[in-house]
């Protein structure tokens, strides 16, 4: 971990307002700068982005895709050929975790049949997801800029070669009619949280893949499809009808091979990108890399779904730090053990997901080791986990050994009995789970972030104790469902998602809730970034995004001169049932007509360029002064 520099403070800037408009804001003494929206053509030579989005599928292919969020910075070295600690030239490395089709499809193409045209929309949609790799440079005045025609600028999308690796890379449930072996996958989908390794990789961590597919006959969901919320309409998008890949009634196993942490070489656009499948099959939000004293990794993984549960993975073998990229490291996250959190008065532990213990066997129905990793959100309800408001991000605090954050984002169907304001849709009598100590409050709209140490300060320890870091909501409220003392009228928030440390020790708090900024919501606006003292407990919001927008994905270069930041979904709103959670949250058109703070041209709004469809973005941010951000 970087020391601090001369008068470097925790939290040295002043805090920014809440807002509600169509920018993003930043403190006083810095500046904000858009960089690679959607669309923005990758090598240079494709075609540029169309404002009425009327871009093909084959345009698609060789542009930034949508939805930003996770992201990492990773530096090259001196001679600007391999991976380094420059700070200033580096590639970018975004997830694109999915696509807003009210805004994604431009006008149809003259003289195109209907299936013409639903064929293309898919494509064009596949191609918008997954991961984009972008050499970038920065300028003498500051601001970043793409280096055109650079060989390691790539995408990854629903179409490109992988790999599945670790113990059930072949397993029976990962073997389709395209791949007997159960070995290659194409395409990685709903990808949002990152993580990176010691060993120089990025981890792109699939979400929601679930919506994706769907299918054709009458037939009800399995039980293993609807612990996934695979249905027959999926998020409505109609893949499966123009793709009989993703049709589960023709490949009833395509959809296991997704749902997995996707490890990508940046450095080597050659090396096919691999599903580590010791991690487990869940709905991943990101993935936090910490090493135990003793070498052995640890990654700490959140399910997001209301209700679902905390994992950490242990890997088997040792980091040897004298040659980080090896190849004997580069294999660590083949073998380990995956376990998942039970919490107790105070205390809490990690229960190991084994095949063979804790009644994982085949007289419940699993019958290898390969089973346990491909239905470990079934394995982890058998071993009595704890259900959590909603796990989002995870973030290890990098100078206080063993202390762990996580990002609660929300949870309405826990306790209470008032309907579900945001997520709605719940099914009918679903189990609303008692509040209890990690998950203290009822109908939690506003969610929490939660904190533990682990015995020892040992990453790998199996054991912990645990306290809140912080309750958002309304100082107003008191009672059952107050917010913590560190919350005051000048840093509200709701939805805590995003969570980093910075390698100063600042905690960063991004937002992705309700940006109404009225009712439970009020005084808290746009989504927005906070930065936390996390001895203190002091929060300031340090950024508001534009319209409409969640703010999630953050990077540092090494000097920690520019910190970037992702825009995600401007100008979301809801249109009609089914499609992605987010763009049913709120099936009454009446109330989103009335909404306007949902609406956005972003980053138009803010560059001055002739007004488009809002565009997701990453944001490089720096200090006027050259100092390291937030200090
Ligand atoms: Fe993609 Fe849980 O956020
Ligand atoms: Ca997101
Ligand atoms: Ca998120
Ligand atoms: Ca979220």
């Amino acid at each position: 971990p970087a020391a601090g520099e001369a008068g470097e403070r925790m939290l040295g800037f002043r805090p920014v307002p809440s807002a509600t408009g169509d920018q993003v804001l930043v403190p006083e003494g810095y500046r904000a700068q858009p960089l690679l929206p959607w669309g923005t053509p990758i090598d240079g030579r494709a075609p540029p982005f169309r404002p009425d989005a009327g871009n093909t599928a084959e345009e698609q292919l060789r542009q930034i895709g949508d939805n930003h969020d996770g992201l990492a910075y990773f530096g090259f070295d001196a001679d600007g050929r391999g991976p380094g600690l420059r700070s200033d030239e580096g590639l970018l490395l975004i997830n694109h975790e999915y696509i807003n089709p009210e805004y994604f499809f431009g006008p149809p193409p003259p003289g195109l049949s209907a299936d013409a045209l639903a064929r293309e929309r898919v494509r064009k949609a596949q191609a918008g997801h997954g991961a984009s790799v972008v050499h970038v440079r920065r300028q003498a005045d500051g601001r970043w800029q793409q280096v055109e025609g650079a060989r390691l600028s790539r995408r990854l999308h629903a179409h490109t070669p992988m790999r599945l690796c670790g113990p059930a890379a072949g397993h029976v449930l990962l073997r389709t009619a395209a791949d007997p072996g159960g070995r290659q996958v194409l395409g990685m989908l709903g990808n949002c949280g990152s993580g990176r390794t010691p060993w120089g990789t990025y981890l792109s961590c699939e979400e929601n893949f679930h919506g994706y597919f769907g299918w054709s006959g009458r037939r009800a969901a399995t039980p293993l499809e609807a612990r996934y919320g695979l249905s027959r309409e999926g998020f409505g998008l109609a893949w499966h009808a123009c793709d009989p890949r993703f049709d589960l009634d023709l490949h009833p196993h395509e959809a296991h091979r997704f749902g997995w942490v996707v490890e990508i070489d940046p450095f080597d656009p050659d090396a096919l990108p691999r599903k580590q499948t010791a991690l487990g099959r869940f709905k991943h939000e990101n993935a936090e890399v910490v090493l135990d004293p003793d070498g052995r990794v640890v990654v700490y993984m959140g399910c997001d779904e209301r209700n679902e549960y905390l994992y950490k993975f242990i890997s088997e073998g040792r980091f040897d730090p004298r040659a980080p990229r090896s190849a004997a490291n580069r294999r660590l996250l083949e073998r380990g053990t995956l376990h998942v959190a039970r919490f107790e008065s105070g205390g809490g532990h990690w229960i190991p997901l084994v095949h063979g213990q804790h009644g994982l066997t085949a007289a419940h129905g699993f019958h290898d080791p390969g089973e346990v990793l491909v239905r470990a959100r079934q394995a982890a309800d058998r071993v009595g986990a704890t259900p959590m408001d909603r796990p989002e991000w995870m973030a290890a605090h990098p100078r206080v050994p063993g202390e762990v954050y996580a990002s609660l984002t929300h949870n309405p169907q826990r306790g209470g009995d008032t309907l579900n304001p945001i997520d709605g849709r719940g099914p009918a009598g679903a189990a609303r789970p008692p509040v209890d100590g990690p998950n203290p409050r009822p109908d939690n709209v506003w969610g929490h972030i939660l904190r533990w140490r682990e015995a020892g300060g040992r990453a790998a320890a199996l054991h912990f104790e645990w306290d809140l870091f912080a309750l958002a909501g309304q100082p107003g409220i008191g009672g059952a469902r107050a917010p913590s003392a560190n919350l005051h009228a000048g840093n509200l928030f709701n939805s805590p998602d995003g969570l980093a440390f910075d390698a100063f020790g600042r905690l960063w708090i991004q937002t992705d809730g309700n940006c109404s900024n009225r009712g439970d919501f009020a005084q808290m606006g746009n989504n927005q970034m906070l930065a936390a003292d996390p001895a203190s407990g002091e929060i300031r919001r340090f950024l508001v995004g534009p319209s409409g927008c969640e703010v999630s994905g953050l990077a540092w270069t090494p000097d920690r001169r520019t910190l970037f930041v992702n825009i995600q979904h401007p100008g979301e709103i809801a249109r009609g049932p089914g499609r992605h959670p987010r763009l049913a949250a709120d099936p009454d058109p009446a109330r989103l007509a009335a909404e306007p703070t949902l609406m956005s041209a972003w980053p138009a709004s803010q560059t001055g360029e002739p007004p488009s469809r809002p565009r997701s973005a990453t944001v490089a941010v720096w200090r006027e002064d050259g100092g390291p951000v937030g200090g």
